[in-house]
Order: structure tokens, then C-alpha cells, then sequence
């Protein structure tokens, strides 16, 4: 199901095939650098995937598969996720290598922004980046969202970024 369509990406629900091309993004160690849970196997990914299909279910909103319009390819991840310690909501991104320096995640987290704060209603929105990340600092102020505190998540010191609706 399509959840989001901007100039150039889908945003979709999860679908059975996807395990493969999430294992060619997950599974690199490039990508996941400043992931706090690393290299993923094909077994934990595809376990990932099914609980990220769960939160969509469940709440309507979740960490979703970006696809390219033209070729229909999988070449990322980005959504929505609620931090079960403080029950604020997260928006993540995640791309293949190929696909990063071409605007793709910014584009895909505008869109999923304004879903947060047309749709769902949400007031606040963070964005949890370690300070070594540059590139998605960089998407954080391309999307205005702005630097608050260092916080203790994923048992990591990581910078928070937030943007509340206007
Ligand atoms: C973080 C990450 C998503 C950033 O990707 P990115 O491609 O640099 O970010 P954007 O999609 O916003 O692209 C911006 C870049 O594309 C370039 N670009 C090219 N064509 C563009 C277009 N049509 N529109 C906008 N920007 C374009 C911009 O100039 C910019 O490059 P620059 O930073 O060298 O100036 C990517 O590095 C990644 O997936 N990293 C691994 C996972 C990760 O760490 N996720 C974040 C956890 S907090």
C-alpha cells in the first residue's frame, strides 16, 4: 500500500519481497556505522521488517520502505517510530550507498514530516543523530529541525534534533 508520493519516491507498506534488497542495505556496514544495532543478518532483518509492519498496523504509521518511482527499486528506509522509554515519536532515515547525495532522503523526510504533523496530528517530532553522522545532521537542518540536547537512546549519547508544528 502506498503510503506517501513525492516528485521521485514512494513510501509504501512492507511487502514480502523486500527481505532481499533490505539485506543489501542493512547488511552494510558502511550504512549502518552510526546505527546503534550494526550489521544486521538476512534472520534479524527480516524479524525488523516484521515488527516495523506491526507498528503500521498497530498505529497507522511506521518505518517504511522508500522506493523509486522510475525503476521501483528499494533503496531506503524512513517512517515514523515511537521511543517506548518516552513515548516521543522518532523519524528515521536509511539509504543504500548508490542512492545517498542525490536529495533522496530529504525528500522522502519532508514528506514524512508533514504526514506526522497533518495526519497523525503529532505536535513534536525528533530526529536522534551521534554527532559523527554529518550527512544526516545535514538532513536534519535542511529540514529545519533543530539541535536541542545530547540524550541517553539506544543506550548511546546521540544529538536531538527536533521540529514542532508551526
Ligand atoms: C544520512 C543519509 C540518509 C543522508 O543521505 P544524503 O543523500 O546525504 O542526504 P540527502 O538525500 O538530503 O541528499 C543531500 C545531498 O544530495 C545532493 N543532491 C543531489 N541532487 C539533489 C536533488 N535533486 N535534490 C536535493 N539534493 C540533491 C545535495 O547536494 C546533498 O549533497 P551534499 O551533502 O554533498 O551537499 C545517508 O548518508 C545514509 O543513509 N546514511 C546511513 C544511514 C544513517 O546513518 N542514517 C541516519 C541515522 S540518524
Amino acid at each position: 500500500m502506498t503510503i506517501l508520493e513525492t516528485d521521485r519516491l514512494l513510501v509504501r507498506t512492507w511487502m514480502p519481497g523486500d527481505a532481499e534488497a533490505a539485506t543489501r542495505i542493512y547488511g552494510d556496514a558502511q550504512v549502518m556505522r552510526f546505527i546503534p544495532v550494526g550489521v544486521m543478518t538476512r534472520p534479524q532483518i527480516v524479524a525488523m521488517i516484521a515488527r516495523m509492519s506491526d507498528e503500521h498496523e498497530r498505529r497507522g504509521f511506521g518505518l517504511w520502505p522508500v522506493t523509486c518511482k522510475t525503476t521501483g527499486r528499494l533503496i531506503g528506509e524512513c517512517g515514523l517510530h515511537v521511543l517506548p522509554e518516552t513515548g516521543e515519536v522518532e523519524i528515521g532515515w536509511l539509504y543504500e550507498r548508490a542512492s545517498w547525495g542525490r536529495g533522496y532522503a530529504t525528500e522522502a523526510a519532508r514528506a514524512v514530516l508533514a504526514f506526522a504533523f497533518d495526519v497523525v496530528r503529532l505536535a513534536r517530532v525528533v530526529a536522534l543523530i551521534d554527532s559523527r553522522n554529518l550527512a544526516s545532521i545535514s538532513v536534519a537542518h535542511r529540514l529545519a529541525m533543530r539541535y536541542e540536547r545530547d540524550g541517553r537512546y539506544y543506550d548511546r549519547d546521540l544529538g536531538v534534533y527536533a521540529k514542532e508544528i508551526a
